[in-house]
């Protein structure tokens, strides 16, 4: 049985005093959490908050991006090692708005996912496709090479045993339209199918989160979905209450 993960993306949202409430509210509702494994992960500049506010928590943070490099001369990146050194668990890795605003390219990506890796951290790998391509019939084209930019590395679908994939669809992503549970459920298994030509035992263990729109009225339809292991949340989870029902939702479906 796969834990559902429920990981909220802040985006570039917030301001100190709004970070400390979202995590202060998030920590006061955590013990009516059952089996969901939950995740935050704020800019930047406000993980120290989450380090000084969840610490001693089941809750877990982590970033929503991470250099490729190791250190050194990158101005305004922010390496593996000092998301470590935060307490981070998690790294939003290729999301869509750093393909589409920092022309983040699949192999980019493959590199910061195995820096992620080689420095304990477990990425959260995003991959979707815009409607674009989605009404040209591209969807399981595209989603096959996002994931295959890290299947095909030398490390091979062992990689993937260390990570989580979130299919999220460019389309569904804060315009409120969200994929249908069948429609995202087609695009997950997919993509659990591709990992399982590689290996059954990853694939059968490996969590795919939905992201796109999810909110505390759909995602019980969508996490009841055989290979729906959680959610992937942007706006909604900028408040508690909303999180939390979220949250809710995925101890449903265990
Ligand atoms: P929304 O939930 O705001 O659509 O954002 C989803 C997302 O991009 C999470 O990474």
């Amino acid at each position: 049985m796969r834990q559902p993960l429920i990981a909220g993306n802040w985006k570039m949202n917030g301001s100190k005093a709004a970070t400390v409430e979202l995590l202060n509210g998030i920590k006061a509702g955590i013990g009516d959490i059952g089996t969901s494994e939950v995740a935050v992960c704020p800019p930047f500049p406000y993980l120290y908050l989450a380090e000084e506010i969840l610490s001693g928590t089941a809750i877990r943070y982590g970033s929503q991006d991470c250099s490729r490099e190791e250190e050194g001369a990158f101005t305004g990146q922010v390496s593996a090692t000092m998301l470590r050194d935060f307490g981070c668990t998690y790294a939003i890795i290729g999301h869509s708005e750093r393909r589409l605003f920092n022309a983040e390219t699949n192999a980019v990506i493959a590199r910061k996912y195995q820096m992620v890796v080689a420095h304990g951290l477990t990425p959260i790998l995003c991959v979707g496709e815009t409607l674009e391509e989605r009404e040209q019939g591209k969807t399981e084209e595209v989603v096959a090479r996002h994931l295959d930019a890290v299947l095909d590395l030398p490390e091979g679908v062992a990689a993937l045993a260390k990570g989580v994939v979130a299919y999220e669809p460019v389309w569904a992503i804060g315009t409120g339209v969200t994929a249908t549970p069948e429609q995202a459920q087609e695009v997950h298994a997919f993509l659990r199918q591709r990992v399982a030509k590689k290996s059954a035992e990853i694939a059968a263990k490996l969590r795919i989160l939905y992201g796109g729109s999810m909110k505390p009225g759909n995602a019980l339809e969508l996490m009841a979905q055989a290979d729906i292991d959680g959610g992937l949340i942007g706006g909604a989870a900028l408040k508690a209450a909303d999180f939390l029902a979220i949250c809710k939702a995925g101890d449903a479906n265990v």
